[in-house]
């Protein structure tokens, strides 16, 4: 049996990615470690929390002593690096804690991971592997044209991307210098169940039922390249399965979309199925993000030939069952919404 240390899993695409394996695999263990920032939500987890085959602790990525006893305690086989702090705008108004947790705390699960997977120099117990989830971001931003491949020269531009670019090079640099066993996965934007209402999406699906304004940033007409969650979940399984040791994998579905537009199809599926009082009176456009990356585009061609991973989702479909997994689970955006992310989102709300 495999034990996969989950970092994060307690976040949006961590919770679902443990939901993805857990279903798939009969014969594994989750241990997901988890700080439980705003972020973190153990709800997301409700349905397997009592499962033999998972175990939760709450411990921070940057607590060296803390993490020592969960490496002394199991015996792992995999590091899912999912945890992070995510946003870019709170990087924009916070950018230390960025430094701390997204470069520091992989910093301190790499040398953790050495310790206890080293056998002798440059060699490791066989088949374990650390997996950094990055990020698209790390690439910078698109002209019209062309797209991001695993050779595109980093270009951070927030202090958000510019931590993750760092994570993975500190990842890259324990391959060179130690022969550590990992691979890089950079994938673009996601959406789906569990995401925090701070991002893009589900933030306009909570403010359109809801009749609050819908602050696009500057002109709207950014584009993002959107994967289904579950898709992105799909392709990590396969680059811990197959993915060759050293190897950077992109991910992405082809699936460029103008934010704008994104918004308007979501008014219009809520105007038709939900409550015909919502339409783009609500649009309110709002001071631009500050450095804010104009297109990213991902050429998932790597992926896709070497480990046959695929979309699965079309974007239409994707939408369509996110919008309903929110309008089900109102109480799950109600709870999210409450204590700290009220604070933050008026103070937010209000700059906008
Ligand atoms: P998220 O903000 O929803 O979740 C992050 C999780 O990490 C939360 O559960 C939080 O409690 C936990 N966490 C934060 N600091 C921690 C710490 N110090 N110790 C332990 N846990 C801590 O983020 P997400 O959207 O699920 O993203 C997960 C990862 O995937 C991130 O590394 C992100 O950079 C990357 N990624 C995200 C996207 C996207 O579109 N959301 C796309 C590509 C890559
Ligand atoms: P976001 O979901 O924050 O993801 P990222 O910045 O990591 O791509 O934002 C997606 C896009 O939507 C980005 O171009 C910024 C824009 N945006 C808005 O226009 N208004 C908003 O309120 C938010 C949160 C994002």
């Amino acid at each position: 049996m495999k034990t996969h240390l989950v970092t994060g899993g307690a976040g949006f695409i961590g919770s679902n990615f443990i939901l993805y394996m857990l279903s798939k695999y009969k014969n594994i263990k989750i241990i997901n470690v988890d700080k439980l920032t705003y972020a973190g939500n153990l709800e997301n987890l409700n349905n397997i929390k009592d499962d033999p085959r998972y175990i939760f602790i709450q411990v921070d990525i940057c607590d060296k002593e803390k993490m020592e006893c969960i490496f002394k305690n199991h015996s792992i086989d995999y590091i899912v690096n999912f945890a992070a702090e995510s946003h870019v705008d709170r990087s924009i108004s916070d950018p230390q804690i960025f430094a701390e947790v997204n470069v520091l705390g992989t910093l301190n699960l790499l040398e953790l991971a050495k310790k206890y997977w080293q056998t002798n120099e440059d060699e490791y117990i066989d088949e374990v592997k650390f997996i950094q989830v990055s990020t698209d971001e790390v690439y910078g931003t698109l002209g019209e044209t062309g797209y991001f491949t695993e050779t595109t020269p980093l270009d951070p531009h927030s202090p958000y991307s510019s931590s993750k670019a760092s994570a993975d090079l500190f990842v890259k640099a324990y391959f060179d210098t130690y022969n550590f066993p990992m691979n890089i996965t950079r994938c673009s934007n996601n959406y789906g169940p569990f995401q925090f209402p701070e991002k893009l999406i589900p933030l306009m699906i909570n403010n359109i039922l809801n009749h609050k304004s819908l602050p696009v940033y500057g002109d709207g007409m950014q584009v993002r390249d959107w994967l289904y969650v579950e898709d992105h979940c799909k392709a990590i399984d396969m680059v811990i399965d197959k993915g060759v040791i050293g190897e950077i994998y992109n991910i992405g579905g082809h699936n460029e979309k103008y934010n704008i537009q994104i918004i308007k199809d979501i008014i219009y599926y809520i105007k038709q199925n939900v409550d015909d009082k919502v339409g783009e009176h609500l649009i309110t456009h709002v001071r631009d993000r500050k450095g804010h990356d104009r297109r990213y585009g991902i050429d998932p061609s790597k992926i896709k030939n070497d480990l046959g991973w695929w979309p699965e989702t079309p974007f239409e479909e994707g939408i369509k069952r996110t919008i309903k997994w929110y309008l089900e689970n109102k109480e799950w955006m109600k709870n999210v919404t409450n204590g700290e992310y009220k604070n933050y989102y008026q103070k937010m709300y209000e700059e906008k």
